[in-house]
C-alpha cells in the first residue's frame, strides 16, 4: 500500500547529513538499498542521488523488518553518532538515523538485478531496465558529472563571449559523410526531412548573420555502425567563430580544456570518483597549464603511430624499413615496394619469447585491418633468431633489418608490407593491442594532442573519386592549393582534431569563404553545378552577401565525459543509450507503426525478404 507524503517535507539528501546534524530531527526520502534484521534491530540503508545513510530501527514499527528493497520511502528521525563501528567506506559512516516515522511511498517488486555497483548483469538486461540501472551509484556519479561538465563548458564559453543559439533538428538532407536519419513529411507527401548529422551548415550561416561566436550543445544523428565510442544519436559541443584563423580556435579550445581539467577534480572528489583518476586529471591540468597541448601533423601521426588519433601514453613507434629491405630476397617486402607501398615495423621490447600461438593471434589482428600477413623476427636472449622469413634473407640482410629496428636480444619485431594506409592501419592496431598487453598504458594518464595538417581529400575506392576528408567547406592550405589539379591527394587542409588517449575528442577546420576556391573544391569532389546548387545552394547564395572568414570545431561530448570519468563506453555516460543494432531495448524502438500513421504520411512498406 502506497502512503502519501502529505505533511512531510524533505529536509536534506541522505549523504548531506554530517556529524553537525547530531541530535537534530531530519526527514529523508529515497530508496531502500538494503535491510538487515539482527535480532529485532533492523539496519536499513537509505539511498538517494547524494549517497546512502544507515537507519537503525528498534522494533518501533514492525514494517521495518519486511521492507522491500528499492521501495521509495520517507523516514523522519533523529541523527545520532553511530552506536556500532564507524564505516570508513561510507560518507555518512560515523552517523545513523533513529526513525520515528516510516512512510512507504511506493512498494517495489523484486528488481531483475541487484541495484549496486560492480554487478556483472548482462548489459541488455540493464538497458531494458535502465531506470533501475541508473540508480546504481557508479552511473549516478557519471550522469551527474556530465551535467556538471556541461555547466562548466557553458560558463567558460559564455565568459568568452560565445552565444548559445539553437538550430533546427528537422532540416534538409545534406551530405556530411554518414547516412542520414530521415523523417517523412505528412504535409508534403513523398518528401523527407533529415535529422542533422551536425549543425555544420547552419552554424556557418550564423556567421554570415554576424553572431561571430556561437556555441550549442547539439544533438546529432548519424546512421552508422555502432561501436563503443559511437551512438546513432550523440551530443556535440559545437562552436564557430568569425574573423579568426586556426590558431584562434586552437587557443580558445586549449584554454577550455585546461579550465575543465582544473575545475573537475573537486567536483569529482565530492561525487566519489576514483582518487587515482582524479589525480591523473590534476596532473594533466598542471601539464596543460604549463606546456599547453602539443601538436603533431597528420603525416607524422600516421608515420609514427599508424593512426590519425595517436595514443601518446606510450612509445613503441613504427619505423620505416623500406630503404633497408629494398634489395633483399624476400618477395613480400620487395613486391610491396615495387607496387609503391612501404615496409614498416614495430619493436615489441622484451616479447621475443612470445609463444607461437600468440604471434598467430597478432597476425590475425593485422589481417582484420587489411594486411595480407605479418612477418616477424623473435630475437632470443642468446642472440639467435626465429623468423617467418629468414629463409628468404641473407644473414647480413637480417642483421641490417634488426639494427634498423633497434632490435636487442629478447625483442619481437613485427613487419607489414603493403600500401601506406594498410600498413598504418595494421601496425597502428597492433601497437595498441601490444601496448595494452605489455602494460605500457597508464590508465590514469591524460595525453592530449592536436593533430593538424590533415589531407584535404581522401581517395575512395568505393566511389572511385576523391572525397572531402572533413567536409566540402574545409579550407585548403594556401601553400598546396596550386597542386589541386596535378596532385589533389597532396593538398593539405586547414583542419585539426583534438585527440585524447587515442580517441578523437573533437575536430574542426577553417572554412572556405572565397567563392572561386569553393567552386573549384566542389568541382574536384565531382559535384555538377546543378547538384551543388540543389544540395547547398542556400549556403553558396549566403556567401554572396558578405561572408566573414570563419572557423570552428565540435567535440563529441559523450566521448569527452567517457574519458574524463574513466568509462569504457559512451553508453555509460548517456542516460538512455542504444545498443549495437541501434535499438532502444527499454522503449522498444524502432517499432512498427499503425497503418493509419503510415497512410497519413503517404508511406507503404515494401517488405524485404
Ligand atoms: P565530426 O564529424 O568530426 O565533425 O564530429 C565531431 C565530433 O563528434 C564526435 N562524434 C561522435 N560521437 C559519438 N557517436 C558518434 N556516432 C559520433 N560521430 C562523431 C567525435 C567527433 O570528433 N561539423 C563538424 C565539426 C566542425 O567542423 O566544426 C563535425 O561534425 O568526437
Ligand atoms: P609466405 O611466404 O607467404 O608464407 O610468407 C612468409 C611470411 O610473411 C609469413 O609470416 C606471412 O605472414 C608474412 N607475410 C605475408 N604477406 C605479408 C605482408 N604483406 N606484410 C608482412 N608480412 C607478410
Amino acid at each position: 500500500m502506497a502512503e502519501s507524503m502529505k505533511g512531510l517535507k524533505r529536509t536534506a539528501r541522505c549523504a548531506e547529513i554530517t556529524e553537525e546534524y547530531i541530535g537534530q530531527k531530519v526527514t529523508l526520502m529515497g530508496w531502500v538499498a538494503a535491510v538487515r534484521n539482527k535480532g529485532g534491530i533492523v539496519f536499513a540503508v537509505l539511498r538517494d542521488r547524494s549517497g546512502t545513510i544507515q537507519i537503525v530501527a528498534e522494533d518501533s514499527d514492525p514494517r521495518w523488518g519486511s521492507l522491500k528493497t528499492e521501495s521509495a520511502v520517507a523516514v523522519t528521525g533523529t541523527v545520532q553518532k553511530r552506536a556500532g563501528a564507524v564505516n570508513p567506506n561510507m560518507k555518512t559512516g560515523s552517523i545513523e538515523v533513529i526513525p520515528e516515522e516510516l512512510r512507504i511511498l511506493s512498494v517495489a517488486q523484486t528488481p531483475p538485478f541487484e541495484v549496486k555497483d560492480g554487478i556483472d548483469t548482462r548489459e541488455d538486461l540493464r538497458l531494458k531496465y535502465r531506470y533501475l540501472d541508473l540508480r546504481r551509484p557508479e552511473l549516478q556519479r557519471k550522469i551527474i558529472m556530465r551535467s556538471r561538465v556541461v555547466q562548466l563548458i557553458r560558463d567558460f564559453l559564455s565568459g568568452e563571449g560565445f552565444l548559445d543559439i539553437e538550430t533546427p533538428n528537422l532540416i534538409g538532407s545534406t551530405p556530411e559523410g554518414a547516412r542520414d536519419y530521415l523523417v517523412p513529411s505528412r504535409v508534403h507527401p513523398g518528401a523527407f526531412y533529415a535529422l542533422p548529422q551536425s549543425p555544420q551548415l547552419l552554424k556557418q550561416l550564423l556567421m554570415c548573420s554576424g553572431f561571430d561566436r556561437y556555441y550549442q550543445i547539439a544533438r546529432c544523428f548519424r546512421d552508422e555502425d555502432l561501436r563503443a565510442d559511437r551512438q546513432p544519436e550523440f551530443t556535440q559541443v559545437d562552436m564557430e567563430l568569425s574573423f579568426v584563423d586556426q590558431e584562434d580556435v586552437i587557443d580558445v579550445n586549449t584554454r577550455l580544456l585546461t579550465f575543465l581539467l582544473e575545475k573537475m577534480p573537486p567536483v569529482m572528489r565530492s561525487l566519489g570518483f576514483d582518487e587515482e583518476l582524479i589525480r591523473g586529471i590534476e596532473a594533466s591540468a598542471a601539464d596543460l597549464r604549463e606546456n599547453g597541448i602539443g601538436r603533431i601533423t597528420w603525416q607524422d601521426a600516421m608515420d609514427r603511430y599508424g593512426s590519425d588519433k595517436p595514443d601518446l601514453r606510450f612509445g613503441m613507434e613504427i619505423r620505416d624499413v623500406s630503404e633497408t629491405v629494398k634489395g633483399c630476397g624476400f618477395g613480400v617486402f620487395t613486391g610491396a615496394l615495387e607496387n609503391g607501398g612501404v615496409v614498416r615495423g614495430i619493436n615489441a621490447k622484451g616479447q621475443g619469447s612470445m609463444p607461437r600461438k600468440k604471434i598467430d593471434k597478432l597476425v590475425d589482428t593485422a589481417k582484420t585491418y587489411g594486411a595480407k600477413g605479418l612477418a616477424y623476427i623473435a630475437i632470443h636472449e642468446d642472440g639467435t633468431c626465429k623468423s617467418s622469413f629468414a629463409k628468404f634473407m641473407t644473414e647480413e640482410e637480417m642483421q641490417q633489418l634488426i639494427a634498423a629496428m633497434d632490435g636487442q636480444p629478447g625483442d619481437l619485431l613485427l613487419f607489414a608490407a603493403d600500401r601506406f594506409r594498410t600498413v598504418c592501419a595494421a601496425l597502428g592496431a597492433l601497437r595498441l593491442v601490444l601496448g595494452e598487453e605489455m602494460g605500457l598504458i597508464d590508465h590514469h594518464a591524460f595525453r592530449f594532442v592536436w593533430v593538424v595538417d590533415f589531407p584535404l581529400l581522401e581517395w575512395s575506392d568505393e566511389e572511385n573519386r576523391f572525397m572531402a576528408m572533413h567536409h566540402p567547406f574545409t579550407m585548403p592550405n594556401e601553400d598546396d592549393w596550386q597542386k589541386i589539379d596535378s596532385d589533389p591527394g597532396a593538398v593539405r587542409a586547414v583542419a585539426y582534431d583534438i585527440v585524447l588517449n587515442g580517441t578523437e575528442l573533437g575536430g574542426g577546420s577553417v572554412r572556405i569563404h572565397m567563392d572561386d576556391v569553393q567552386e573549384k573544391m566542389l568541382e574536384v569532389l565531382g559535384f555538377s553545378k546543378e547538384r551543388a546548387e540543389e544540395q547547398f545552394g542556400f549556403l553558396l547564395t549566403a556567401f554572396k552577401y558578405g561572408v566573414p572568414p570563419h572557423a570552428g570545431l565540435a567535440y563529441g561530448l559523450d566521448r569527452m565525459i567517457m574519458l574524463f570519468t574513466g568509462s569504457d563506453s559512451i553508453r555509460d555516460v548517456i542516460a538512455f543509450p542504444k545498443v549495437k543494432d541501434a535499438s532502444d531495448l527499454m522503449m522498444r524502438a524502432p517499432s512498427a507503426v499503425d497503418a493509419k500513421q503510415l497512410e497519413e504520411l503517404s508511406l507503404s512498406i515494401a517488405v524485404k525478404e
